[in-house]
C-alpha cells in the first residue's frame, strides 16, 4: 500500500496542483477519498474538504498542511441555523452545500456540490428544499428546478465570488465581443444571468476543451487559470477580474505541503458525535449522485 496520496483543488497554487497526485473540483474528490488505497491522505484545499476526507475514511489518516485554511463561506452558517429553519418548516428537507462544517452536515438530508446542485434538488421528495449556506447557489438551483429553494444564511455567500460583478463581465465582454462567458455558481444571480455556461471548477475546465469559443471569459477564482491554459493552450482564456483571489486556498504552499509529508502531521480530528450524521448525508450525495 502507498503511504501518501496528494489530493489538491482547481483552486490551490499552480506549483502546488504540480505536486498533487490528483486535482479536481469537490465532487470529483469526495469521489476520489472513497477510492484510494493509501495510509495518509494529504489534502491541499481549505478545511471542509480535509473534513470530508476523514468522515469518509475513518480508517485513514487525513492531513491538512494548514488547518488555518477554512473557507469563509462555511463559517457562516451554524446547525442552529438549520434547526431553527427545520422548526419553521417541517415538511422541508435540508439540502447543504459541502462547503459547511460537519456539524451542519450532520443535521441535513443530504449534501451537494455545485456539480451535483440542482440534480440533488430535483431527486429529494419534498417539493420544499431548505438549502445552505450558499444563497448565490440556492438561487441558482431555484431557477433550474421547480422546487421552492429557501436559503438559511442571509449573509450566505462567498466572499470570493460574491465580488465579481456584471459591471466586471459587461467590461470584459466590451474587450472581447466575441468572447464566451462561463462561470461558477457561487457568482451573484446579476453574473449568472449574462453567463453561457454554468458549472463546477472541472466543469468550466471541460467546457473549455469542449466549446468552438476562441475566447473564453472566466469567473472564478483564478487558481485555476493556469489549468485551463495547460490543458487548452490553444484557447483565449481571460479572467473575469484579477481579484478574485480565495486566500485560504493560496495559504496551502509547496513549502507546507513538504512539511506535512516530513511530519505525517498536521492529522484532522472530526468530532466523533457528528462523524455519523455527516457521513449519512455525504454518502446520500454520493449515492444521489453517481458518476456519469
Ligand atoms: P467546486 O466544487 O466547483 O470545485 O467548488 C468549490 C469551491 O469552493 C468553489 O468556491
Ligand atoms: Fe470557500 Fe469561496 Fe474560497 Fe471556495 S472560493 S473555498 S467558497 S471562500
Amino acid at each position: 500500500m502507498k503511504e501518501f496520496v496528494i489530493l489538491a483543488h482547481n483552486y490551490v497554487r499552480p506549483e502546488v496542483q504540480r505536486m498533487a497526485d490528483f486535482v479536481g473540483d469537490s465532487l470529483e474528490l469526495v469521489r476520489k477519498v472513497k477510492e484510494v488505497e493509501v495510509e495518509y491522505i494529504v489534502f491541499a484545499g481549505v478545511d471542509f474538504m480535509a473534513e470530508m476526507a476523514v468522515i469518509l475514511n475513518p480508517d485513514k489518516k487525513v492531513i491538512h498542511p494548514d488547518p488555518c485554511s477554512k473557507c469563509a463561506m462555511a463559517a457562516r452558517v451554524k446547525a442552529q441555523d438549520i434547526l431553527k429553519a427545520k422548526g419553521k418548516y417541517p415538511d422541508a428537507e435540508v439540502v447543504t452545500y459541502v462547503n459547511s462544517s460537519a456539524e451542519v452536515k450532520a443535521v441535513s438530508d443530504v449534501t451537494c456540490t455545485s456539480a451535483n446542485a440542482v440534480k440533488i434538488a430535483k431527486s429529494m421528495k419534498s417539493d420544499r428544499i431548505i438549502f445552505a449556506p450558499d444563497k448565490n447557489l440556492a438561487h441558482y438551483v431555484a431557477m433550474q428546478t421547480d422546487k421552492e429553494i429557501i436559503p438559511v444564511a442571509e449573509n450566505g455567500c462567498c466572499p470570493v465570488h460574491h465580488a465579481l460583478s456584471a459591471e466586471d463581465v459587461a467590461r470584459n465582454l466590451e474587450k472581447h465581443p466575441e468572447g464566451e462567458v462561463i462561470v461558477h455558481p457561487e457568482c451573484t444571480p446579476e453574473v449568472i444571468k449574462l453567463a453561457d455556461f454554468v458549472g463546477s471548477t472541472s466543469a468550466l475546465i471541460r467546457h473549455i476543451k469542449e466549446t468552438s469559443a476562441k475566447t473564453i471569459i472566466v469567473g472564478t477564482e483564478i487558481g485555476i487559470i493556469s489549468r485551463m491554459k495547460r490543458e487548452s493552450p490553444e484557447k483565449n482564456i481571460v479572467p473575469a477580474s484579477k481579484y478574485l483571489v480565495c486566500p485560504d486556498m493560496k495559504m496551502i504552499t509547496v513549502e507546507k505541503l513538504a512539511r506535512a509529508i516530513e511530519q505525517k502531521g498536521p492529522i484532522v480530528h472530526v468530532n466523533e458525535g457528528v462523524c455519523e450524521g455527516a457521513r449519512r448525508a455525504l454518502e446520500k450525495m454520493i449515492e444521489l449522485s453517481p458518476p456519469a
